[in-house]
């Protein structure tokens, strides 16, 4: 079975609520594995990240980049850096702030450069934005026009629940697409170690 592990932070239940959407999305996918982690707590046993073969990311944008929290569960992967033992897997992120631009790409650019650093993969979010086709602009996938990674919109001080239709059917696409794309490279990567036996 092929792993994939949601990674997120979320101090207000924003994040979570995204993070549950982008859960729904992926487990869509048949031969993955899905599970939702804390970063607080995976962030004290970092060696367990090698079980997983894919991995999301999900932020709060703080300041214009990751939370606290993220940073440390970040920090908490050096000894792996130091091994490359997440090399070869991939990873893709999400973000989640009350500002329509709110510096979003910068907490997603910080989340690449871990990836990076650890000789991982990343998976982008191929949707088109559906505004272009007519589709109302709080109905539409990707109306924010994010590729590089996955971004919602929550509003000021609002319940956790409180998306716009067009971003919780994003985060459900944007799931899906990288389960998909990780239950692929993986089968890839068994027909290659079946014919080099
Ligand atoms: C310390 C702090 C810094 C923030 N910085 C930004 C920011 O740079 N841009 C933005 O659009 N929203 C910013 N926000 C708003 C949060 O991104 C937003 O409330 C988000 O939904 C919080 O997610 P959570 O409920 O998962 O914690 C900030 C909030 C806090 C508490």
């Amino acid at each position: 079975m092929t792993k994939l592990a949601i990674i997120y932070h979320s101090a207000h239940g924003h994040t979570e609520h995204i993070a549950r959407r982008v859960l729904e999305g992926a487990q869509q996918v048949d031969g993955v594995e899905v599970r939702l982690i804390k970063a607080e707590d995976i962030g004290t046993r970092p060696d367990d990240l090698v079980d997983f073969d894919g991995f999301i990311l999900g932020s709060p944008t703080y300041l214009g980049g990751v939370s606290g929290q993220f940073k440390s569960f970040m920090d908490a992967t050096g000894r792996l850096w130091r091994t490359q033992g997440l090399k070869g897997k991939l990873a893709a992120g999400f973000t989640v702030s009350s500002l329509p631009a709110g510096d979003k790409q910068s907490t997603l650019m910080s989340m690449f450069v871990f990836a990076m650093q650890h000789g991982m993969l990343w998976v982008g979010n191929p949707i088109l934005p559906e505004q272009h086709s007519g589709v109302p602009y709080d109905e539409a996938a990707n109306r924010l026009g994010s590729w590089s990674g996955l971004m919602a919109q929550a509003g000021h001080s609002a319940p956790a629940d409180s998306f716009v239709p067009g971003d919780v059917k994003t985060a459900r696409m944007f799931g899906r697409n990288f389960a998909d794309t990780l239950r692929r490279v993986e089968a890839q990567a068994r027909q290659d170690a079946t014919a080099e036996a």
